[in-house]
């Protein structure tokens, strides 16, 4: 705990130009809070170093990431057709995953929504058809987003409290109206470029070397090779210390309307 609130406390220090972060580097995190809110507020800076994590739906108490090193796994635009086999060896290895479902993919393939909901996976919002949502007028990214949402409602009873933009393509609009649904967005700090790479040793050399602690890890579970490199990436990182936990639980309580990505030592917004 201590480490990761003199993280923060140096991160805000860049961001809010402080001259004396060491003030605030205690384990009484009373003013690290409000600090926190401050900047969260004026859309600077978020950390999630004093807040606690979410409940995942396992019923088992979730990894504490001030204290372990924790990765997230992030699956976008499924469910595709491999992505029962992406299940199975997440199963058999016990590693939580975050899913970035497309709205009529889930129509297309309802079953196995349900079934990655059912595995304790978190779920999140990736459009209805793909669209770059900076292309769209409010109405649209509105319907786009609000589609998705309640088909994953329907089909496996979540309600997600996370999106993904297609593209990393995003902006002030696609944020206030994913903040007004609900939906923090989530952007990535590790792209295994796994769509153009259908190669399963490449990406899984990249997930695994590139992670850093607090790392979101980009890859499409419509890939079969992704698929092929999961056991390998989930070997290589437990291997370097991580632990594997959903994005709910690497960010504490993302908040809808926020903008989360890691670069250097700290996640943050925009
Ligand atoms: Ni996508």
């Amino acid at each position: 705990m201590r480490a990761r609130v003199l993280m923060a406390t140096l991160a805000l220090a860049v961001t809010v130009g402080w001259a004396g972060p060491q003030e605030h580097a205690t384990s009484d995190d009373t003013d690290l809070r409000a600090a926190l809110r401050t900047t969260s507020a004026a859309g600077s800076v978020h950390l999630r170093a004093a807040i606690p994590p979410l409940a995942n739906s396992g019923g088992v108490r979730p990894p504490d990431c001030d204290v372990k090193r924790c990765v997230a796994l992030t699956y976008d635009d499924g469910p595709g057709l491999p992505t029962p086999r992406l299940l199975d060896i997440l199963a058999a290895r016990h590693a939580p995953a975050t899913f970035f479902l497309v709205g009529e993919m889930v129509r297309l393939r309802p079953d196995t929504a349900l079934r990655t909901a059912r595995a304790g996976h978190e779920i999140g919002v990736h459009t209805w058809n793909h669209s770059d949502l900076t292309t769209l007028s409010e109405r649209q990214i509105e319907s786009q987003l609000k589609r998705t949402f309640d088909i994953i409602r329907r089909v496996t009873g979540v309600r997600s409290t996370l999106m993904r933009p297609p593209y990393g393509a995003t902006n002030r609009l696609v944020r206030r109206v994913a903040g007004r649904l609900g939906l923090a967005e989530i952007l990535w700090d590790v792209d295994t470029a796994d769509w153009r790479d259908r190669n399963a040793s490449l990406v899984a050399s990249r997930a695994v070397r590139r992670a850093r602690r607090d790392s979101i890890i980009l890859m499409h579970d419509i890939r079969p090779t992704t698929v092929d490199a999961a056991a390998r990436i989930i070997r290589g990182l437990r291997a370097r210390g991580f632990t594997l936990v959903t994005v709910s639980e690497l960010l504490g309580n993302p908040k809808p309307g926020v903008s989360y990505y890691r670069t250097g030592a700290q996640v943050v917004i925009k």
